[in-house]
């Protein structure tokens, strides 16, 4: 079937996965992209598939409910994917109300454009709200989050996420708007802006710099390939259940300490390094505020109901991640000039 899709946070990192894998697969779908194009967006992310003749770009904030309601109409819009966030913690912490903006209400302006539209007949249409592990709150040593976790948010940014997914859920209870809710683990990969842990200690290792690891670097994340995750989303978006969420991740867990070692053999591996001589700039600073332990998705419910699992191996998946950044020093250089120093200055030089 023919299906116009409004992917919300195309031109960010997850987002341009997701759109790539789309445009790709389905040439029968038009894929609307929105995007408000902040700091976290980037049409550079885009330029391999811009030119498919199922692609669209609307530049376009999730606040505005006149253009949103403009945009379905004029792209007869029959389903969402909702990626657009505010998708940084330490961001999160410094500016909570940015976050309760865009992840909150910009999320129920979304839902409110989907109720109207799609009012005839609700069973025809599909919103995929693209959550996060994290308003599951913090695990201990053992454990894993499942789907019937309770939702336990300590940042602002998934407290943010959490009253998203709520607001999704209680537009499929009050009016029956059709819903599926994804909740994915920590993504790594291509295209990734370099806030993050793996890009922004990639970019560090590079130029030499210190890797700022927070407090003793015990905290544990568990990462997945961004391409799985897009795999994940289509998994879902097209046999998930109705009214139903499906946590993704790939059980592949890893302390930050751990995690950056390896990161700093694989390059100096391939820059051809001394053997030891980046894991000489990890230095340790002060923790981030109410920073969760441990993160660990149980992913049995995709595997077992939808047959999805990962394709790459964390080794293989950190080896393609750092080749990319290798061999996109131009983009790299590019989302790090201008204010990504002011931001780094703020964060880090006078924390
Ligand atoms: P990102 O920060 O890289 O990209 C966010 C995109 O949303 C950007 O292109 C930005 O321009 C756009 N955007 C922000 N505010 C907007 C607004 N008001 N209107 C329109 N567009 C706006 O984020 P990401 O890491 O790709 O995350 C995407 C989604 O996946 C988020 O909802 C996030 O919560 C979720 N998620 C992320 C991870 C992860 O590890 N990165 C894991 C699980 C879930
Ligand atoms: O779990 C899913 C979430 O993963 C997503 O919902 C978020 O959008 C995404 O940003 C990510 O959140 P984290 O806070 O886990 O990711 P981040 O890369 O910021 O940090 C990963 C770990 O590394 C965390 O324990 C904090 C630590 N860290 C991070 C940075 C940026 C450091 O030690 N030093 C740093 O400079």
């Amino acid at each position: 079937m023919s299906k116009s899709i409004l992917i919300t946070g195309g031109a960010g990192f997850i987002g341009s996965h997701v759109v790539r894998l789309f445009v790709n697969k389905y040439p029968n779908y038009t894929i609307v992209n929105l995007d408000a194009l902040t700091y976290a967006g980037n049409l550079e992310n885009l330029k391999d598939i811009d030119q498919q003749p199922n692609y669209k770009f609307e530049k376009a904030n999730i606040l505005d409910a006149d253009v949103l309601d403009q945009i379905f109409t004029k792209h007869g819009i029959t389903d969402v994917i909702h990626l657009a966030a505010e998708s940084h913690v330490d961001r999160s912490i410094s500016n909570p109300l940015e976050f309760v903006q865009t992840n909150v209400i910009g999320t129920v302006n979304l839902l409110n454009t989907a109720k109207k539209h799609w009012k005839a007949d609700y069973t025809k249409h599909r919103f995929h709200h693209v959550s996060t592990d994290e308003v599951y709150g913090t695990l201990g040593d053992t454990g894993f989050f499942t789907e019937s976790t309770p939702y336990d948010p300590n940042s602002p940014y998934s407290a943010s996420k959490a009253a998203s997914d709520h607001f999704v859920r209680a537009y499929g209870e009050t009016y029956g708007l059709g819903y599926v809710i994804t909740n994915c683990s920590n993504n790594y990969g291509p295209n990734h802006f370099p806030e993050k842990l793996i890009p922004l200690f990639i970019n560090n290792i590079i130029h030499k710099k210190s890797l700022p690891v927070y407090g003793k670097g015990e905290n544990t994340r568990d990462w997945l390939f961004v391409v799985d995750h897009a795999r994940g989303i289509d998994t879902v978006f097209h046999t998930g259940k109705n009214h139903e969420s499906y946590n993704i991740g790939g059980f592949n867990e890893w302390k930050n300490l751990d995690l950056v070692k390896l990161l700093c053999k694989q390059m100096d591996e391939k820059l051809g390094r001394a053997p030891g001589e980046s894991e000489q700039l990890i230095t340790y600073v002060k923790d981030r505020p109410g920073h969760d332990l441990r993160y660990a998705i149980d992913a049995t419910k995709i595997n077992k109901e939808l047959g999805w699992s990962p394709s790459v191996t964390f080794e293989e998946g950190l080896s393609l991640t750092i080749d990319w950044y290798l061999n996109n020093t131009e983009w790299l250089n590019n989302v790090t000039s201008g204010s990504y120093q002011a931001y780094y200055e703020q964060q880090y030089v006078n924390r």
